[in-house]
Parts: structure tokens; sequence; C-alpha cells
């Protein structure tokens, strides 16, 4: 069965566009409920902790430099069927293939600053909110 919870951030390129409010306004419209929220900023060291799955690929520096370069939101998300339909809602990781009217169409600047981030699966969901998020954080 499909989990109700998913992990996003908003990176750091659409925190430095003013867009916090824009994208928070598009994921409530879709009907996600914030269960955490967290505006903080990644040092390398957890950036790289975060993204290790990616570790080794031609992107993983330059992403890690990226994603602790400036503040992020930190966010969990609910809602029936959380992971796809939040994936849905972003678009493709390289904007130039994401739908009209996602996140990424509509606030990304190329496919490393591509605005936000979203759980690939359940079970990554849980680990990501950990990452971030004790339970007392959780409302
Ligand atoms: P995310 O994990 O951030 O939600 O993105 P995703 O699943 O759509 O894409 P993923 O393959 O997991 O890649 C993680 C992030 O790495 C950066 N990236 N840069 N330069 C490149 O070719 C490249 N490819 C990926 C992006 O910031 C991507 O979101
Ligand atoms: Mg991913």
């Amino acid at each position: 069965m499909a989990g109700k919870q998913t992990f996003t951030m908003i990176k750091p390129d659409a925190v430095g566009k003013n867009a916090i409010g824009p994208i928070l306004k598009i994921i409530n419209e879709a009907g996600f409920v914030v269960k955490a929220m967290k505006y903080t900023q990644l040092t390398k060291a957890k950036a790289g902790a975060f993204y290790t799955v990616h570790n080794g690929k031609p992107f993983y520096e330059g992403l890690v430099e990226f994603m602790s370069s400036g503040p992020i939101v930190a966010i969990i998300l609910e809602k029936e069927n959380a992971v796809e339909d939040f994936r849905e809602l972003i678009g493709a990781t390289n904007p130039e293939n994401a739908a009209p009217g996602t996140i990424r169409n509509l606030f990304a600047t190329n496919v490393q600053m591509n605005a936000v981030h979203g759980s690939d699966s359940d079970e990554n969901a849980i680990i990501e909110s950990d990452f971030f998020f004790s339970k007392t954080e959780r409302f």
C-alpha cells in the first residue's frame, strides 16, 4: 500500500528567487498538508550524506556544493499516495523535460538547480524525514 507521507526540500536556488511562498501555495493547493518544516542551511558534509546514494556520479560534487550554498526549507508532507503524487507535482529532474505547470517547470534554473527535492520511494521518504526531524518536531 502506498504511504501517506513524503519529504521535500525547497532548494537554495528557489529560496534565492524568493519563491518559498509560491511553492508552498502550489503544494498546499495540490492537497498536501505540512507535518514538519525547518528553514536551515546544510553543511557540505550533511548535503553529501543526504545525497550519498549519488556518491561517485559525475554530478555528485556539484550537487553537494549547490545544496550547501544557501538555506533550504525541509518539509514532511502528508497526502494519500504522497510520494508518487508529489513527484508528479514537481516534474522531471531536468526542467527542460518538466511538464507545464509543475514546480520545476515554473521555478527551476537547470538540471542541477531544480528548485525542489522529492523522495523517490516510501522507504526513502522515511529515511529522509528522519534525517531532518525528530518525533517531537512533527505535528
Ligand atoms: P531529487 O532527488 O533532488 O528529488 O531529484 P531527482 O530524484 O529528480 O533526481 P536524482 O537523479 O535523484 O538527482 C538528484 C539531484 O542531483 C542533481 N542532478 N544534477 N547535472 C546533472 O546532470 C544532474 N543530475 C542530477 C539535481 O539537483 C537532482 O535533483
Ligand atoms: Mg532523487
